[in-house]
């Protein structure tokens, strides 16, 4: 039996580091698409070489997280695959957030929306990785003919800048959802603060 409101140590760590990355690589990476619209009078180096740098810590937290998952303590790799608590719920949960129904079915840790948006995410973050280091090494040739599966280096520039804005509307959608729906967890995951009433599933 687990709580929805386990959020370990480890966990909450790794999700403070990624939401520490997230905020600098999005903010680099509207400098570097745009140095003209620089409001701090960043130089262009210095953002180039944070969003590196950053790219390695939030590559590292991520395989962490998955060996974590893995084969950490809790092993909570199950919750983010298909849970048969979830079973045929998603499109009633999906109700509920459109308020066309009142009450949130009950499902396990995550719902199958977060599940999905969790996993997407990291998917997402490792083909910036591809992406990313594609336009950074394109001399190699390995990487050059990563550019070129891609349909060129301004095709490459334009799909990183794309998939930025993906992480931004869902991260956008995720604060929302955590603030107003489940301030619980935003409570623990932030301050370890458990409610007195433990949800057990
Ligand atoms: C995770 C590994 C990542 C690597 C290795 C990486 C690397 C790069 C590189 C090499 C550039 C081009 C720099 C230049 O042309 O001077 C770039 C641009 C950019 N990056 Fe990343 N990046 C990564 C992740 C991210 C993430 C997570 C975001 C935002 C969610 C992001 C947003 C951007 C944006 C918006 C640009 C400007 C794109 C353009 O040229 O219009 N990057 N990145």
């Amino acid at each position: 039996m687990s709580s929805k409101y386990d959020h370990p140590i480890p966990a909450r760590i790794m999700h403070q580091i990624n939401l520490v990355c997230m905020v600098v690589m999005v903010a680099t990476g509207f400098f570097i698409h745009k140095p003209n619209f620089s409001l701090l009078g960043i130089d262009m180096n210095l953002a180039r070489y944070t969003h590196f740098i950053i790219a390695f810590i939030i590559l590292l937290n991520s395989v962490t997280r998955i060996y974590w998952s893995i084969f950490g303590a809790p092993r909570d790799i199950k919750y983010f695959l298909p849970e048969k608590e979830n079973k045929g719920k998603l499109f009633a949960t999906m109700s509920y957030y459109y308020f066309l129904r009142k009450t949130k079915p009950k499902t396990s840790k995550y719902n199958g929306w977060q599940k999905a948006t969790y996993v997407i995410w990291t998917f997402a973050l490792w083909f910036m990785a591809l992406t990313g280091f594609a336009m950074l090494w394109k001399t190699n040739p390995f990487w050059a003919s990563v550019v070129d599966l891609f349909g060129g280096l301004s095709m490459i520039h334009a799909i990183h800048y794309l998939v930025m804005w993906f992480f931004v509307f869902t991260v956008m959608f995720h604060v929302y959802l955590v603030l107003f729906d489940d301030f619980k967890s935003f409570l623990v995951m932030f301050f370890g603060i458990k409610p007195d009433q433990e949800e057990v599933y």
